[in-house]
């Protein structure tokens, strides 16, 4: 099966080209510079960048793929969650090229795909998925925080999610803080290297709480009074290095611990992650120790997998036109807060 995907629910343009499980081609366009002097992503300006940006993407796509649009066996979309203006550019695309080709189309839970990320390239490969399950899926990033259960292909069961703050607006939100260029996330990653973790003690919310939500507000308020208190604090690299370092600390722990907490008392034997924040070296690397040290095989997505991109949106779709998953009608219409059940 050849198909076409496009993902458009946030920052990214993205146009990737599936077949049987390959990537062929996923050509994505960040539109994180943009949006750096607003200090976070604003809707508008990200439809408009998707509207400019999405010819030229797809067209790269397909020729790095070497593949014409008569081709195409199937076009998919993101249709949800998102930002409703940028969600349409991207899902009205889709949907017009499956229509021109009369090719079916269908539309995906952005959620959903980025479950498919760790297992887009390397080894184990999607090939190899039906072996990795059940498993824990830990998916965090700017707008998202999930811990999910994917209990067989196409079946997964959402065992919490954050209540207020994603991890990554923690990150972006205390960065901002302390004077940093947005997104803070990669400035705090790089800073923490150098900085003392335990220099300064935040709180670890919703650590020792039984159940698998998360919660980041109070990080960052706590966080604020920190500064607030001893603005002084920022002229000295040394101590805004302890502060990175400190925060960072604070939220992986909390990251880690429940994601090891609930692929334990799930009894799976596997733990993956996605989304922008695992990027974050040290996350990888305390996830790493930890699943090692509980006899978990851990499955991270690629770095350049683990941000938005359209190859994750191409296997989902394609998992589940084999598996004969319902077309979305032509009438069919984004789901800006369609949530992952
Ligand atoms: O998945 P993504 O590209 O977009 C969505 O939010 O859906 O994730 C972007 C988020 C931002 O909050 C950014 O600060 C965070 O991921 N991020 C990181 C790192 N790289 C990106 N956070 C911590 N450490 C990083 N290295
Ligand atoms: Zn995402």
């Amino acid at each position: 099966m050849l198909l076409l995907a496009l993902e458009t629910s946030c920052d990214e343009t993205s146009a990737a080209v599936v077949r049987d499980g390959k990537v062929l081609a996923n050509v994505v366009s960040s539109q994180i510079k943009l949006h750096a002097e607003y200090g976070g992503v604003v809707p508008e300006l990200a439809a408009r960048e998707h509207l400019k940006n999405l010819p030229p993407v797809v067209h790269a796509a397909l020729s790095e793929a070497a593949v014409l649009p008569a081709q195409l066996d199937a076009v998919a979309a993101t249709q949800g969650p998102g930002l409703g203006i940028a969600l349409l550019i991207g899902f009205k695309a889709a949907q017009s090229v499956a229509f021109a080709l009369n090719k079916p189309f269908i539309g995906i839970n952005h959620h959903e795909a980025h479950l498919y990320s760790p297992w887009i390239s390397g080894v184990p490969s999607i090939a190899d998925f039906s072996s990795f399950q059940p498993n824990v899926s830990l998916i965090v990033s700017g707008g998202h925080t999930l811990l999910v259960l994917v209990a067989s292909e196409l079946k997964h069961r959402v065992l919490g999610g954050t209540i207020d703050d994603a991890a990554g607006e923690c990150f972006d939100k205390t960065g901002k803080l302390m004077g940093l260029a947005y997104p803070a996330g990669p400035v705090i990653d790089r800073l923490a290297e150098q900085g003392n973790p335990k220099a300064y003690d935040f709180p670890r919310p919703l650590l020792h709480e039984a159940n698998d939500d998360f919660s980041f507000s109070g990080l960052k308020t706590s966080v604020r009074y920190f500064i607030r208190d001893q603005p002084e604090l920022l002229n000295d690299p040394r101590k805004i290095r302890d502060l990175c370092a400190s925060v960072q600390a604070a939220i992986i722990e909390v990251l880690d611990n429940k994601a090891l907490r609930a692929a334990k008392r799930e009894g799976v034997r596997c733990l993956t992650a996605s989304g922008g924040v695992t990027c974050n070296r040290a996350l990888r690397s305390e996830l790493e120790r930890a699943s090692k040290q509980h006899g978990f095989a851990l499955h991270l997505a690629e770095k350049k997998l683990c941000t938005d991109n359209a190859a994750m949106i191409g296997m989902l779709a394609e998992r589940k036109l084999l598996a004969h998953a319902p077309l979305s009608p032509w009438d069919e219409e984004i789901r800006p807060g369609w949530a992952l059940a």
